[in-house]
């Protein structure tokens, strides 16, 4: 089976490649990229106009399965990630079971071949349902395919336990993701504290929340001589620090969300309680300083935090609601509405920081176009036009603050191991 992706403007970060090439893909992987391809027995996909790209990856998803199939499951939520323009993606293991041991990741990685249509690789948790008392079985976990651990939704208050993870994870050279948040600090808040949360009336999160637990981590790591990935980092402190810390060799990475990049905590102001998020949406200067930071290498990621609720979670006063934004269909499009097209962030960077980066992060051999990788291609229509619909959602969750919003810049068309699944943000298989 021969594809032939022809006539786009080719942008592959791994190769420095930006120029008008044909893919060739042949048995499911990528054979050839170069201009003028001659195949009469290839399937022509005509992507004059467009962008192609290594397929996205997003390091930062909640699936939601085993047992919380009311929010997401393995069907819908690879769906949504396949119609965003993802081809890969890690699920965090805040599931019921915990994805603390060999079995949960085994049924993770066995649901998704049966029913999931992009690639899913399970992180196992850092602690025992991740209660923060004692650590999983990491050997048990990495034999089963987990690319990292981490108790994102819960951060891990006990720093003797930090510092073991992070030491005994060097073994296996994989990272210790932490959720940085002091549950001290956070407790009750529910946006960013601030100017808004005081003109608002809603309780706020202290930037030091986030803050406290990155430089204890950081130095943990350091002293542990491990390996430390912040998720979802959304503060100027933070980003000062680990900009510190990578200059005096620790090895630490970091990650941060589309909605973290494009939404300031201002917007809380319309009560709308899908803009309620854990980290919260910060400041414009955190906002700023955020982006300024995507160009200079302190940070290696961008990843969704696709945290999709069943209505109801989100259907109540703001207090009460969830935290979370269902954003696996609203990623790219934000990041080229916001920040491509207004020319503050180059196509070439946005996409480093969504293919090869995060495949090199956790050893894929994805995220580029070289020939013999699995052939999964991202194409863009920057010059798409469509009013975000939560109600067209693949993802069962509907949570997403970018609704009724118009933005320019969309995926067109998902190519995963060689078979096309999404064409114009629909579902082909
Ligand atoms: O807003 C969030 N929702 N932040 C997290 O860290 C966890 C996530 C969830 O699981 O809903």
């Amino acid at each position: 089976m021969k594809l032939l992706v022809k006539g786009g403007r080719v942008i592959d970060p791994a190769n420095n490649l930006d120029e008008i090439a044909d893919v060739l893909v042949e048995d499911g992987l990528i054979r050839r990229v170069e201009p003028g391809i001659n195949e009469p027995e290839a399937e022509i996909l005509s992507a004059e106009g467009k962008v192609v790209c290594p397929g996205f990856i997003d390091i930062h998803v909640h699936l939601r399965e085993p047992g919380y199939e009311y929010k997401e499951d393995i069907a819908s939520g690879t769906r949504a990630a396949a119609a965003g323009g993802f081809t890969s993606l890690c699920c965090m293991p805040n599931t019921n079971p915990v994805i603390d041991n060999n079995a949960v990741a085994d049924f993770i990685r066995r649901r998704a071949q049966e029913t999931g249509v992009v690639n899913v690789y399970p992180i196992g948790s850092i602690t025992k349902k991740q209660e923060g008392q004692e650590i999983s079985e990491m050997a048990d976990l990495v034999a089963a395919g987990c690319v990292a651990v981490s108790d994102d939704g819960r951060p891990v208050m006990n720093a003797e336990i930090m510092r073991r993870a992070l030491e005994y994870s060097r073994i296996f050279n994989i990272p210790v993701i932490a959720h940085c948040e002091d549950v001290n600090l956070s407790e009750d808040g529910l946006m960013h504290e601030g100017y808004y949360s005081t003109l608002y009336g809603l309780k706020g999160i202290p930037a030091a929340a986030e803050e406290v637990m990155v430089a204890r981590d950081l130095l943990l790591a350091e002293a542990a001589q491990g390996w430390v990935h912040f998720a979802h980092i959304s503060t100027r402190g933070t980003l000062e620090m680990i900009r510190q810390a990578k200059q005096r060799g620790v090895r630490v990475t970091c990650e941060v969300s589309p909605h973290h990049l494009t939404l300031t905590d201002e917007i809380v102001g319309s009560y709308d309680t899908d803009t309620k998020v854990n980290p919260p949406l910060r400041s414009q200067e955190d906002v700023l300083a955020l982006r300024a930071a995507l160009e200079n290498g302190v940070i290696d990621c961008i990843a969704t935090d696709h945290a999709p609720h069943e209505f109801e979670a989100k259907d109540c006063e703001y207090p009460l609601a969830a935290f979370g934004i269902s954003g696996l269909e609203t990623a790219v499009p934000a990041l080229l509405n916001d920040l491509v097209h207004p020319g503050k962030l180059e196509l070439m960077d946005m996409v480093r920081l969504m293919t090869v980066n995060p495949a090199r992060m956790l050893n894929l051999n994805r995220g580029a176009l070289i020939p013999g990788y699995p052939a999964d291609i991202t194409i863009l229509d920057l010059e798409a036009e469509k009013t975000v619909e939560p109600n067209q959602f693949y993802s069962k969750g509907k949570n997403n603050p970018y609704k009724g919003r118009i933005l320019r810049g969309w995926p067109w068309a998902t190519i995963v191991d060689g078979q096309v699944v999404a064409l114009e943000g629909k579902l082909v298989i």
